[in-house]
Formats: C-alpha cells, sequence, structure tokens
C-alpha cells in the first residue's frame, strides 16, 4: 500500500486527501486491457466512479472508451480527449438537454431505460435531423448477490427495461424511424465478488437477444455493463482486480457471434489506486465506553459507509507502537451516521496520526459533497510525490 511506503512524505500535508497511486492504476489499465485484448472485447471506463482530470488523462492513454451517466459526465469525457464514439450513456432519467446534447456529439449509443425515453429520442433525433444509435438496456432479473444498495438488474429496480416489456413493444420500437436500435445493454450490480452471477448473466443474454433477433432486431453490440468487485477487506493480497476470470465466463458463456462485446468498469479500474488520508483530531470515550476517533474528514469527503454501510479497511500509517486499541472511527459531519468504521483495531492511535481508508479510489472523490461548507478534497498523486 502506497501510503505506508510514503507515509514519512504525508505527514505534513494538508489533510484530508485523495492519495492516488498512478502506477497501480496504470498496472491496472495493462491488466484490463492485455486480457480483454484476448478476446477482442471492447472496454468502456464507467466515469462517474472518478472524473479526475489526471486519472482520466491516464485512462484515455490506454484507449478506454466511457460510460457516463449525465449529460455532464460526457461533456467531461468530451473535454478530457475521449472520442465521442467510443462514450455510451445510460441513465433512468435522462433530462431533454442532456439527450440533444448526446445526439449533437454523436456518441456510441444512448442506453436507453425506458419505452417513453424511446420515444423521446426519437422525436429529438428527428428534431436534430439525424438518425439516432440507441441500445436497450434490459432489466435482466438477476441478484448479483451484492450490497442491496448497490444492485440494480432486480425486476423492482428502477433500472432497464423488463425483458417482457420490450417483447410486449417490439413492433413499436421497430418502428421508431428516427433510431438505430444497434444493442442490448444491462448492468445488473456492483462490487460483485461472486463471479458465476456473471455466468447467470450471460446465459440470460443468451436467451434475451436470440428471442429478440427473432422478432427482427439486430444487434451490433452487447454490453453486459461493469460490476466487477474488488477486495476492500484485503486490499494488499488484490491490488489489481480479477478481469482475466470475469472474461473467461463471458468467453465461456455468452452466445457472441458476430457481435462486438462491451464492458463498462470503474470500481475495478480506480478503486484500489486512491486512499482518503486523513489525520486524528481527537481521542474521546463514550459515557458507554466506546472509545472514538475523531478524524478530519467525514462523510463529506467519503459517503460510502454513511450511504449505504460500505466497508473500507482502515490502517494507521504512522502509528509510534504496535499495541492496538479498539476504536469506532467518527467524522467531523454533523450527522451520526458519519462514521468510517465500529469497533477496528488499530494501532494505538492519537492525535496528529495519519490514517489511512483504503481502496477509496472508486465512488469516493465523485460523491464528495460541501455539506457543512466542508472544503472538496484534494488530490495528491505519487508521481508528484515521487519526483
Ligand atoms: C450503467 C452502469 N455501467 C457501469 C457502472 C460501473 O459499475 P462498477 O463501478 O461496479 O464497475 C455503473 C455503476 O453504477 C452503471 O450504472
Amino acid at each position: 500500500m502506497l501510503s505506508k511506503r510514503i507515509a514519512s512524505r504525508l505527514q505534513d500535508l494538508e489533510t484530508p486527501f485523495y492519495l492516488y497511486d498512478t502506477e497501480l492504476l496504470r498496472q491496472t489499465l495493462e491488466s484490463v486491457v492485455n486480457e480483454s485484448q484476448r478476446y477482442n472485447y471492447k472496454v468502456h471506463y464507467a466515469i462517474k466512479a472518478n472524473y479526475d482530470d489526471r486519472l482520466l488523462s491516464i485512462i484515455r492513454e490506454y484507449g478506454l472508451g466511457v460510460d457516463c451517466a449525465s449529460g455532464n459526465e460526457i461533456r467531461k469525457a468530451v473535454e478530457a480527449g475521449f472520442d465521442p464514439r467510443t462514450i455510451v450513456y445510460a441513465g433512468v432519467g435522462k433530462r431533454d438537454k442532456e439527450l440533444r446534447y448526446a445526439i449533437e456529439q454523436e456518441i456510441m449509443a444512448i442506453n436507453c431505460e425506458s419505452i417513453e425515453e424511446l420515444t423521446v429520442i426519437d422525436a429529438l433525433a428527428a428534431e436534430a435531423g439525424r438518425r439516432v444509435d440507441v441500445a436497450l438496456r434490459i432489466n435482466p432479473d438477476i441478484d448479483p448477490r451484492t450490497n442491496h444498495c448497490i444492485d440494480t438488474g432486480q425486476a423492482d429496480s428502477k433500472f432497464g427495461i423488463s425483458y417482457e416489456e420490450i417483447l410486449d413493444n417490439a413492433a413499436r420500437i421497430r418502428s421508431l424511424e428516427n433510431l438505430n436500435i444497434v444493442g442490448v445493454h444491462l448492468h445488473i450490480g456492483s462490487q460483485i465478488r461472486e463471479l458465476h452471477v456473471f455466468e447467470n448473466m450471460c446465459l440470460k443474454v443468451n436467451v434475451i437477444v436470440e428471442n429478440l433477433e427473432r422478432l427482427g432486431f439486430n444487434f451490433r453490440f452487447v454490453d453486459v455493463g461493469g460490476g466487477l468487485g474488488i477486495n476492500y477487506d484485503m486490499p494488499e493480497n488484490e491490488p489489481i482486480p480479477n478481469f482475466a476470470s470475469l472474461f473467461a465466463i463471458v468467453h465461456n458463456h455468452l452466445h457472441v457471434g458476430d457481435r462486438e462485446v462491451h464492458f463498462e468498469f470503474g470500481r475495478s479500474i480506480v478503486g484500489e489506486c486512491g486512499e482518503l488520508i486523513t489525520r486524528v483530531l481527537f481521542n474521546k470515550t463514550t459515557a458507554t465506553g466506546r472509545k472514538l476517533l475523531i478524524v478530519d474528514a467525514s462523510m463529506t469527503e467519503l459517503i460510502r459507509p454513511a450511504l449505504y454501510g460500505a466497508y473500507h479497511n482502515i490502517e494507521n500509517i504512522t502509528a509510534d507502537t504496535d499495541r492496538t486499541d479498539k476504536y469506532t472511527v467518527v467524522g467531523t459531519a454533523c450527522e451520526s451516521t458519519d462514521r468510517f468504521d465500529e469497533n477496528v483495531s488499530l494501532r494505538r492511535s492519537k492525535r496528529g496520526d495519519l490514517l489511512s481508508i483504503k481502496s477509496a479510489g472508486a465512488y469516493g472523490m465523485s460523491m464528495a459533497s460541501r455539506y457543512n461548507l466542508h472544503d472538496l478534497p484534494r488530490a495528491v498523486y505519487s508521481e508528484d510525490l515521487m519526483k
């Protein structure tokens, strides 16, 4: 872990900040590119995971496309130099101005999430005098066996169109004159660690694609989304996620034919390269005897634990003893859920010590807020520190 190796250089920096290990990011990108090239799979980076400019410029060097969830994310990707023809755009509630911008940029595909959205895009395409490439985001009703707050492909979820609804509306969809229905898209959830889930997904996709093609659709690509999980428990054991295993599963189970296969990875690309570095402000013990460690970061820098009980491994990287204590690590925000972990065993911690909250590169900075008028967290890059 980078922060531990260079703790003395971090000591005097103003906290809290995100520390990015750009070398690890490069190694991760090399892995995903090499493994995907074996099967000619196309990889998009889900920019929602982290839109830091420096990270984006590194990701662009490796030739990935981008998966966006808003007009502003498309704008960010375009401004960062990504080719619009490699950008896909999903989202249940796309505003008209966002759709107009996507149409104007001639992105690779708009991944549509309702029948009504298809009719709206058809009208906006007519207004622009263009035929627009769209993919049908299908809700395959699969349990991804992950934190229920981040599953997206079960029947009652807001995401995607049910297969049955597509079947019922097939003729209507095909009659929309200003749309090319070029692909099928799905994304069943995030932080998926049980890879057999992807096998089930492929089997469902095979049936869906074959039946829809029998009804006259002709898909150029299947985009199976992202979701590959990372090792939050022991990040040092698995700094680079197992792309090879996921690709092998898809290769063995998805009937590809002459269709392209696309992936949209967020967490697995940037998750492990980021740590949130925070400083201990105070020690305090509650009336019930609970030892609190109050740090200078909070849910405004990293909301995942407060938002959906997500776990991040925490380590004191500058403690001067190996003796440990159990702490509840809390932040500075005026919310009781502003807690990074409970009863965590840390080296005995005192005011001024630095803690690393690990595996925070994805959905950390990009979900930061200015609640309590906190400053947005800064970023520090390993390649600058190593100079
Ligand atoms: C449509 C879509 N694609 C890709 C992703 C990226 O998922 P992950 O970070 O789990 O790879 C998300 C995440 O929410 C998503 O909604």
